[in-house]
């Protein structure tokens, strides 16, 4: 059991399992940032993706900024991966305090209803859903060892509101939403916790890599701040939920959006120009 005393934001002696976190030539992602900010505030964490080199150049960095963090391959289409990937964090450190459930795929292919193949459907549910219901449980027989823990999951805005396009990414992240709500039902009476949080656009190395100018500009019209998320904007609220300073909050579906969507479509201006 970890008994190291932690108190509010700080997560010394604390080892967090962090998917999808990886360093690339254009930076960090969600994962990434989060990895590096629970590092800052003492945590020995293992940080997880399909892309091994680019955990392991975060898990240098992270190193290198006197942090304590080690990189482990995961496919989390594959059962075994996963059950190597807490082998790995156990056999390095003992335990598992955190689990940040983040990595996804996300799939060219997954378009509209109609259009939608099963094999994409069946491949987005196995990554996205079952992955992160096998890795929560890994997480969880380890928390209940030592008397607790925190589980983040990264969902999506697009569990909450529909798209055009996307289907399958849309109907994954509201099962992460249960998955959450299940997780901190079952468990909380045992000290776990499991939140979630729901992106709004967010400034990642690959979502940048894949963003038309035209696109930014209309989520920047979209969005209530005057400025997009950033991976930091996302890494500050899931290293708070992860922490004793959430020590009450469970079972919650935190949007991180900017206020995407918590508003109507902006007519108001257009309609007084009018006259109306
Ligand atoms: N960036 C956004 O605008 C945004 C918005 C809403 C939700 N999200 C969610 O945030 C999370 C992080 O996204 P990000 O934008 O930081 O991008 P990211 O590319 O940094 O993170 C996703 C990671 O998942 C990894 N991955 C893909 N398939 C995998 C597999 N089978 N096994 C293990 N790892 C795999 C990728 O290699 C990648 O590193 C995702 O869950 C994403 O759905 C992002």
């Amino acid at each position: 059991m970890n008994t190291a005393a932690t108190t509010g934001l700080d997560l010394a002696g604390k080892v967090a399992v962090v998917t999808g976190a990886t360093l690339r030539q254009l930076g960090v992602g969600i994962g990434g940032a989060t990895a590096r900010m629970m590092a800052g505030r003492g945590a020995k964490v293992v940080v997880a993706d399909l892309e091994e080199d680019a955990a392991q150049a975060l898990a240098e960095e992270i190193g290198a900024a006197g942090g304590e963090a080690i990189a482990q391959r995961l496919d989390l289409s594959d059962p075994g991966s996963i059950k190597a990937l807490f082998e790995r964090a156990v056999s390095a450190y003992g335990t598992v305090d955190i689990l940040h459930n983040n990595a996804a795929a996300v799939l060219a292919k997954d378009t509209t209803l109609i259009d939608l193949e099963i094999d994409v459907w069946d491949a987005m549910f196995d990554i996205n859903v079952r992955g992160y219901a096998l890795a929560s449980q890994h997480a969880v027989k380890l928390m209940l060892q030592n008397g607790g823990g925190a589980i983040v999951n990264t969902s999506s805005v697009s569990a909450l509101g529909g798209d055009i396009t996307r289907v399958a990414y849309g109907a994954c992240k509201a099962a992460i939403n249960a998955l959450t709500i299940y997780t901190a039902t079952q468990y909380g009476r045992q000290g776990i916790r499991c939140n979630a949080v729901c992106p709004g656009f967010t400034l990642s190395a690959s979502a940048k890599g894949g963003i038309t100018d035209n696109a930014l500009e209309i989520l920047g019209r979209h969005t209530l701040t005057p400025y997009l998320g950033t991976p930091e904007h996302l890494a500050e609220v899931v290293t708070f939920l992860a922490s004793p300073a959430a020590a009450y909050i469970t079972g919650q579906i935190i949007s991180v959006d900017g206020g995407l969507l918590s508003h109507h479509p902006q007519t108001h201006d257009q309609l007084v120009a009018a006259g109306a």
